[in-house]
């Protein structure tokens, strides 16, 4: 059989197979992974899905006595339209979601080429809207660009060009035709087109072939693998990341910002990797990496006493206090005490009605007593 024939062309170039082809052979993995955060944490919006998030009676959102922002289904879509004194003053379109939901989603209307940022995400904890965050407490604001950056994390690839604004200004243009969401076997994989040719004309051969093999990784390219999106956004990329593969060193692609430029405008969330190597388990082990508690083919979330039980793999005799033995069974949850949930301090949301803002705690990945 040829390939090349029942392979459909990938934008990322000649090296690529695409997730399709890969269902043939891993089928198991194929199925159970569409569902998985990686895999849906960017998604173009299906109105019925879209529609099925939310509850219909708490969808207007108030700034103040004069302005709103009512999410609203109309003939051709699902908006988001801005009102003052009761009258519309813009209305914008959902068009893609960010965010698989286990915490929130974030919300992009295209104009042109260009991406931009909803005024109200959907936040899991609250089941509720609320203002996006980084965004003016006090009015609807439509002008916050999405950039291709946020799709080097939550996305597979998409085509970027510059284009010069003025003599001092350079803006980002994004060809939506070439967006391949969520994170797909590839972007963690590396290309794959040799594997898939070479599996399919030897199908005898049980061992894997031209793809790397996470087992045989040092441990700094397994926490580069992970740590391409998992070390924040105050990295400055100099070069896109989308053609980072495994064993590739993220030196090559990222320098640390010092200027604080990139995370001023951005979000800065996801820093597990940076945090778990200020750890003492991290220290002081030579072996630990993300896959000692997460299999990325595999989900415990939530089941705090399985991931308990990869602590006991290291931790098998431990000096407690009385103080702290007498607080009950700590073999079910190690996790609560030593990682305990820490609110992000650059992101937060407000909610309608409250001039508090609401906290959006994350595990800290920094093991330790506290
Ligand atoms: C024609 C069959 C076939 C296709 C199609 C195929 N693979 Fe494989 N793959 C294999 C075989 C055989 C192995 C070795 C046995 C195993 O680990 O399942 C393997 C193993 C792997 C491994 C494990 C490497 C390791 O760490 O040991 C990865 C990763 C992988 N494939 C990725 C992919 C991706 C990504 C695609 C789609 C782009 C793909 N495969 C498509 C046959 C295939
Ligand atoms: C291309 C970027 C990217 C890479 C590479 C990546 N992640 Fe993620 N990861 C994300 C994003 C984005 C999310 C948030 C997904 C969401 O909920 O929308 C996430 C979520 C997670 C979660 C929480 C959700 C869950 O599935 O339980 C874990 C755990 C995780 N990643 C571990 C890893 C590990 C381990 C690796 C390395 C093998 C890795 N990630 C590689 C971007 C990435
Ligand atoms: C977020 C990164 C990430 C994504 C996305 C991803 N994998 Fe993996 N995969 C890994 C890592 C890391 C391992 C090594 C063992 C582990 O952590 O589970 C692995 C292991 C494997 C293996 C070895 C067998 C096994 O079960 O451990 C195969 C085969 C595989 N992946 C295929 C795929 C296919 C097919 C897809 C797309 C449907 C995919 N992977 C998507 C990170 C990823
Ligand atoms: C450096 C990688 C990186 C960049 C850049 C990035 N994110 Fe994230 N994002 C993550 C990771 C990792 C998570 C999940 C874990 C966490 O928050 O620590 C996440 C979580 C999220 C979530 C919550 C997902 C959920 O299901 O709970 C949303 C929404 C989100 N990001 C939107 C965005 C948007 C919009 C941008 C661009 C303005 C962006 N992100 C840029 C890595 C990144
Ligand atoms: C890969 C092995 C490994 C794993 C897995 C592991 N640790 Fe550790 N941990 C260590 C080592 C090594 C030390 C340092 C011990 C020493 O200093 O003697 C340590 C130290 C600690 C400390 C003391 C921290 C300090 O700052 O003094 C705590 C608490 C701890 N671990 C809790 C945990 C918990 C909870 C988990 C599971 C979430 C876990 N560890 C998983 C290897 C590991
Ligand atoms: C010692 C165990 C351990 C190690 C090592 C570890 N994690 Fe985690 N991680 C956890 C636990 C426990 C949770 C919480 C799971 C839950 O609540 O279901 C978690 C949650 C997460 C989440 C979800 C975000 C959140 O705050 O809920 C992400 C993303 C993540 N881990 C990524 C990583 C990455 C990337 C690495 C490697 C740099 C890593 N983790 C290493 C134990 C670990
Ligand atoms: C109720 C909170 C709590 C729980 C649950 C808990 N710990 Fe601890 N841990 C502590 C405190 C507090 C200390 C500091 C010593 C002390 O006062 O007991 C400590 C100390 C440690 C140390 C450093 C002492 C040493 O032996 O090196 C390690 C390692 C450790 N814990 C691992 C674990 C593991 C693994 C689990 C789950 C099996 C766990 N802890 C469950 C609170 C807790």
């Amino acid at each position: 059989m040829n390939t090349d024939d029942v392979l459909p062309k990938d934008q990322r170039g000649e090296d690529y197979a695409g997730a399709k082809a890969c269902m043939k052979c891993h089928q198991d993995l194929s199925t159970s992974y569409a569902h998985s955060a990686h895999g849906s944490t960017s998604r173009p919006v299906v109105n019925a899905e879209l529609l099925a998030v939310f509850d219909r009676d708490s969808n207007t959102f108030h700034y103040d006595g004069q302005r709103k922002v009512i999410v609203e289904q109309r003939k051709n879509g699902i908006f988001q339209t801005a009102y003052l004194d009761g009258k519309q003053v813009r209305s914008e379109q959902f068009d893609i979601i960010f965010g698989s939901g286990e915490k929130a989603y974030t919300y992009g209307y295209w104009k042109g080429k260009k991406l931009y940022e909803l005024p109200l995400s959907y936040f899991s904890a609250i089941q509720n809207w609320a203002i996006s965050p980084g965004f003016p407490g006090n009015n609807y604001y439509y002008e916050r660009g999405i950039t291709s950056r946020c799709f080097e994390c939550h996305g597979s690839y998409v085509e970027k060009k510059l284009t010069q604004n003025s003599a001092f200004s350079q803006e980002e243009e994004m060809e939506t035709g070439s967006i391949i969401y969520g994170i797909d076997c590839e972007r963690c994989h590396g290309p794959a087109k040799a594997h898939v040719v070479f599996h399919t004309e030897n199908p005898d051969e049980k061992s894997a072939k031209f793809i790397a093999v996470f087992k045989s990784l040092s441990r700094k390219q397994k926490m580069d693998a992970c740590g391409v999106c998992h070390s924040g956004n105050t990295l400055m990329s100099q070069q896109s990341v989308f053609s980072f593969k495994p064993g590739d060193d993220l030196d090559d692609f990222y320098v640390q910002d010092f200027r604080g430029f990139g995370g001023a405008e951005l979000d800065v969330h996801g820093n597990q990797s940076t945090m778990l190597q200020s750890s003492a388990c991290y220290v002081k082990s030579s072996a630990m990496t993300c896959q000692s508690c997460h299999q990325t083919h595999e989900n415990i979330k939530g089941n705090l006493s399985a991931y308990s039980q990869k602590c006991m793999g290291c931790h098998q005799s431990i000096a407690h206090s009385k103080n702290t033995l007498s607080k009950g069974m700590l073999t079910a949850n190690c996790i609560d005490c030593h990682m305990p949930k820490v609110a992000s301090k650059l992101i937060s949301f407000k909610q309608a009605g409250r001039d508090q803002v609401s906290p959006y705690p994350l595990r800290s990945h920094r093991i330790a007593i506290y």
